[in-house]
């Protein structure tokens, strides 16, 4: 399950990078670092399930990962697959942990304790952005705004 729980993490960054160039394109610079940065955190937390997998002395088995959707219909569209995405991770964190009681495996279920808090917070940010993304409507000045604001997000490894 925690190598399944890798490639989910992967496809995560595969989805955000696709979303990341559909900004692109709409020359929308800061929702698309956005996603970069999105991307880049999914990477993280691929790595991190792959070394607890290594260090628990589990196999590590890499999967193929599926292409992402590639297009979207709008910015509004692009975050309700997000929040839509996360909430699926966040139910597949809650079954490993589910699992791992089961199990009797504290340690692992000690390990995903930073999953589920990480899990609270990215629904948390995605809920606000949709939020304010409604209250934008078609307000162009306030879409420029936010991506104004969203340029300045940056990448900044948890515990660094
Ligand atoms: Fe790694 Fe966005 O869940």
């Amino acid at each position: 399950m925690l190598n399944e729980q890798i490639n989910k993490e992967l496809f995560s960054s595969h989805l955000y990078l696709s979303m990341c160039s559909y900004f692109l394109e709409k020359e929308l610079d800061g929702f698309a670092n956005f996603f970069r940065v999105q991307a880049q955190e999914e990477l993280f937390h691929a790595n991190k399930q792959f070394d607890y997998i290594h260090h628990a002395g589990g196999k590590i088995t890499m999967m193929a990962v599926a292409q992402p959707q590639t297009d979207f219909d709008s910015t509004l569209q692009a975050f309700e697959v997000t929040l839509k995405h996360e909430r699926s991770v966040s139910q597949s964190i809650n079954d490993l942990a589910k699992q791992a009681i089961s199990e009797d495996d504290y340690a692992t279920h000690a390990f995903l304790q930073w999953f589920l808090t990480e899990q609270v917070e990215e629904e948390a940010l995605v809920n606000n952005l949709l939020a304010k993304l409604r209250m934008i409507g078609d307000n162009t000045s306030a879409l420029y705004l936010l991506n104004t604001e969203l340029a300045q997000r940056s990448f900044t490894p948890p515990g660094k």
